[in-house]
C-alpha cells in the first residue's frame, strides 16, 4: 500500500480514544459522545446541503427563550434527540428547543444538556455554528432535580463546530483534546491532543454593538483592553462570529477573552445575561478550565452556579485566566 503523504497514519479515532477511557463514567460518556458525534455528522451533511435541500430560513415559531427557531434548529434538535434516546446511556434531555426536559426511556443514568444549532443567526449566511453538550450522571434525586444540576456535575462536555472542517472538542476528565472529521471516512480522528489555553492573549470577543447596555466594569474593561500599552501587549485585536463556539474556539486555541455580560439593570432585557448556563456556559466552562482556562460571571465561577430553572441564562466571561481574572478585577474595583 503506498503512503499518503497527506494523512497521519497514527492518529487516534474518537472511537477508539471513547473505547480507553477511564473511570466510573467511561461506558455512560462512551455512548453519549458517541451519539453526539453520529448526530454531528448528519447535522454537518443538513448545514452544507441546506440551501439546496430547501433547509434555510425560520421554522414560523419561536422558542421557550421567545427566539424566533429555523428549521434547522428543530431538525438538529431531533438529530441529537434520537441518536441519544438509541443508545439507553441518556435518562433526561434538556435542550435549548425543547420546552420541558425530555425524560427518555431508557435505563441509563445520564443527563444530556444541549444546544443543537448554536449561532442560528449564522445558518441563513453560510456562517459558522456548532452544538454544545454537556453530560452529567443523575443525582438520584429525580428528573426535577437533575433537569437543575449544577457545572460541578459534569462528567463530560464538548462542542462540534461546524467550519471549513467538521471538529469535535471534548473534555471527559482528562484534558481537552480536538478531533475532526474525515469526511471520506465518515470519522473524527483526534488531530489536536491536549489542548492548553495561553495564560493571555491578544484578542477580545463581544458584542460592542451592546455598548450602551454595558455595566460600568465591561466598558472599562474593554476599553483597558483598547488602549495602547505595547509592553502588554495592548490595544487587543476584535473578533466576534456571533457564534459561541465559533468565538470561544478561537480563545481556546490562541487565547484571549470572549464575553456575554449582563446588561446593566434598567438598561437591556437581558439583565441575567443572554446566555443559558446548562447548554452554553457549563460546558464552554468546562473545556476553558479543563484546559487551563477560567469562566466567570465576572463576580463567580461558571461551574458553581446552580441553575435556577432549565433554560436560566447567565453572565458569561471565559477564555485565557489572566485575562479573565483581569476582567474580574475590573468588576471587584480592583483595577
Ligand atoms: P443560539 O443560536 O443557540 O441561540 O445561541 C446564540 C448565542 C451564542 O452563540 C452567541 O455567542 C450569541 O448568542 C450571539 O448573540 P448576539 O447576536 O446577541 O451577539
Ligand atoms: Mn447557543
Ligand atoms: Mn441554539
Amino acid at each position: 500500500m503506498s503512503a499518503d503523504p497527506g494523512r497521519r497514519p497514527e492518529a487516534e479515532l474518537l472511537t477508539r480514544h471513547l473505547g480507553r477511557l477511564g473511570g466510573p463514567h467511561a461506558t455512560g460518556v462512551a455512548a453519549v459522545v458517541g451519539a453526539m458525534a453520529s448526530a454531528a455528522v448528519r447535522i454537518a451533511d443538513a448545514l452544507a446541503r441546506a440551501a439546496v435541500d430547501g433547509r434555510t430560513g425560520g421554522a414560523g415559531t419561536v422558542n421557550v427563550q421567545g427566539e424566533a427557531v429555523k428549521k434547522l434548529d428543530l431538525w438538529a434538535n431531533d438529530a441529537v434527540r434520537d441518536a441519544l434516546a438509541a443508545t439507553g446511556a441518556a435518562y433526561l434531555l434538556v435542550s435549548e428547543e425543547m420546552e420541558a426536559p425530555l425524560e427518555l426511556g431508557g435505563a441509563g443514568g445520564y443527563v444530556v444538556c444541549f444546544d443543537p444549532v448554536d449561532g442560528s443567526s449564522n445558518l441563513d449566511i453560510n456562517g459558522v455554528v456548532g452544538t454544545i453538550f454537556s453530560v452529567r450522571a443523575r443525582s438520584g434525586r429525580g428528573p426535577e432535580r437533575d433537569a437543575v444540576l449544577p457545572g460541578t456535575a459534569q462528567v463530560a462536555a464538548g462542542y462540534v463546530m461546524y467550519g471549513p472542517a467538521t471538529q469535535l472538542v471534548l473534555t471527559a476528565g482528562a484534558g481537552v483534546h480536538v478531533f475532526t472529521l474525515d469526511r471520506a471516512r465518515g470519522e473524527f480522528v483526534l488531530t489536536q491532543p491536549g489542548v492548553r489555553i495561553p495564560a493571555r492573549g491578544r484578542t477580545y470577543s463581544i458584542n460592542e454593538g451592546n455598548t450602551a447596555h454595558w455595566v460600568p466594569e465591561v466598558a472599562g474593561f474593554v476599553r483597558h483592553l483598547k488602549a495602547i500599552d505595547v509592553a502588554s501587549g495592548r490595544p487587543y485585536t476584535a473578533r466576534y462570529a456571533g457564534s459561541l463556539v465559533a468565538d470561544f474556539h478561537r480563545m481556546l486555541l490562541e487565547g484571549g477573552v470572549f464575553l456575554y455580560p449582563a446588561d446593566a439593570a434598567g438598561q437591556g432585557k437581558l439583565t441575567s445575561g443572554k446566555l443559558r448556563l446548562q447548554y452554553e456556559a457549563a460546558p464552554i466552562a468546562l473545556v476553558a478550565e479543563t484546559a487551563g482556562g477560567r469562566a466567570s460571571t465576572g463576580t463567580r465561577r461558571i461551574l458553581e452556579l446552580e441553575p435556577a430553572s432549565p433554560h436560566a441564562r447567565v453572565s458569561l466571561i471565559v477564555g485565557s485566566p489572566e485575562d479573565v481574572a483581569l476582567a474580574e478585577d475590573f468588576y471587584a474595583q480592583r483595577h
